[in-house]
C-alpha cells in the first residue's frame, strides 16, 4: 500500500522526531496535539533542527521551508480520517493508548495502517481495542528518534502481512533501517538496553563510581557512543522507569526491575535533560 498522506498523534520528543523524518522525507504529515500551543512547539522544534542542518551546509534553505510547510496541526484527531498511516506516540499509558485507538478505528479509512510507537505495552493489546487489529502493527523508534537508525516493526498477534510490510517499507522510506520481530515484552532492543542499563546504575553504589567516570568507562572500554548515565538522561529517568517496571511485570526477570536510585530520582523530579537535572545538570536548552 503506498503511503500518501501520515499522522502522527503525540507530538513530543518522539512524535515531533517521527513527524520530522516523514516531512522530511517528502510525505504530507498531519501532526496531532491536544492542544495548538503543544503543536506550535514541535513545529518549532521541527523548525529548529533543520534550521541547524542549513546551517551546517546539509539542507538547503528552501527544501528546509517545503518540508516544514508539509506538517499541518491539528488538536482534532478527525483531522486524521483521510490519512493512510497513522503513528501514535502519546503518553506510555495503556488506557489511553487504547481509547485512541478505538476512535483512530471509528474514524480512519478501513485500510489505513495503524502503528505504535509504545515501547512498554504490547502491541497486541493496544491493538484489541480496534475492530482491525491485523492492520495494527508497532514501529518503536528510538531517541532521538531523527538520528537513531533503527525502528523496530512489531508484528503483533493478529498483525497481517500487508499492513506490516507497509510499515517497515515506509521506515525505509522515511530513511530508517527497519527489523521484523514479534511482540514480546521489550521487543528486540530493549529486551536487552533496559537490563543493561539497569546494570550500569548498580554498579555507580556497586563501585562506587562517579557517573562521568562509568560514561568514561563504558564510552572508552566498550565503545558506546555516549556513557549510559547520559543515556538515561537523555531518554527521561520516568520514561525508563516505566519501561523497567512494565519489563520486570511482564518478565519478573530481577534485572528489568528500576533500581532504587533511579526510582528515587524519579520521584524527586529529576527526570534527566527534558528537568534540567538528572545524574548532570543541563543549561536552559536541556
Ligand atoms: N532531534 C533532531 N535532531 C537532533 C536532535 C533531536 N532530538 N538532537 C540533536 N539533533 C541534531 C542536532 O542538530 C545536532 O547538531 P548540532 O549539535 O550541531 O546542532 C545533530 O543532530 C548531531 O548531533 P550530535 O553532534 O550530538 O550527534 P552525535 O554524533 O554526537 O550523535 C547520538 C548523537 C546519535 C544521539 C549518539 O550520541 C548516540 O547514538 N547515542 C546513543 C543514543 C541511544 O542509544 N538511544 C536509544 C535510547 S533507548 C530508546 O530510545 C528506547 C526507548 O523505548 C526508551
Amino acid at each position: 500500500m503506498e503511503i500518501r498522506k501520515i499522522g502522527v498523534v503525540g507530538l513530543g520528543a518522539m512524535g515531533a522526531g517521527i513527524a520530522q523524518l516523514c516531512v522530511e522525507a517528502g510525505v504530507e504529515t498531519v501532526g496531532r496535539e491536544v492542544t495548538a500551543e503543544l503543536g506550535e512547539r514541535a513545529r518549532d522544534r521541527i523548525a529548529h533542527f533543520l534550521t541547524r542542518k542549513v546551517e551546517k551546509g546539509q539542507l538547503g534553505e528552501p527544501e528546509r521551508d517545503t518540508a516544514v510547510g508539509r506538517l499541518s496541526l491539528t488538536t482534532d484527531v478527525g483531522d486524521l480520517a483521510d490519512c493512510d498511516l497513522v503513528i501514535e506516540a502519546i503518553v506510555e499509558e495503556l488506557g489511553p493508548k487504547q481509547e485512541l485507538f478505538a476512535e483512530l478505528d471509528r474514524l480512519t479509512r478501513p485500510d489505513a495502517v495503524l502503528a505504535t510507537n509504545t515501547s512498554a505495552f504490547s502491541v497486541t493489546e493496544i491493538a484489541s481495542a480496534t475492530t482491525r487489529p491485523e492492520r495494527v502493527v508497532g514501529m518503536h523508534f528510538f531517541n532521538p528518534a531523527p538520528l537513531m537508525p533503527l525502528v523496530e516493526i512489531v508484528r503483533a498477534e493478529l498483525t497481517a502481512d500487508e499492513p506490516f510490510e507497509t510499515a517497515y517499507a515506509f521506515g525505509e522510506r522515511i530513511g530508517k533501517t527497519p527489523i521484523r520481530c514479534h511482540d514480546t515484552p521489550g521487543f528486540v532492543v530493549n529486551r536487552v538496553l533496559i537490563p543493561l542499563l539497569n546494570d550500569c546504575v548498580r554498579v555507580l553504589d556497586e563501585a562506587r563510581v562517579t557517573p562521568e567516570d562509568l560514561d568514561t568507562g563504558l564510552k572508552n572500554g566498550a565503545g558506546w557512543p555516549m556513557g549510559p548515565c547520559t543515556l538515561v538522561d537523555l531518554v527521561g529517568i520516568d520514561v525508563h522507569v516505566h519501561a523497567s517496571d512494565a519489563l520486570y511485570e511482564k518478565t519478573r526477570e530481577p534485572r528489568m526491575a528500576p533500581p532504587p536510585r533511579l526510582v528515587a530520582m524519579r520521584n524527586a523530579g529529576l527526570l534527566g535533560r527534558k528537568s534540567g537535572r538528572g545524574f548532570y545538570r543541563y543549561g536552559a536548552e536541556g
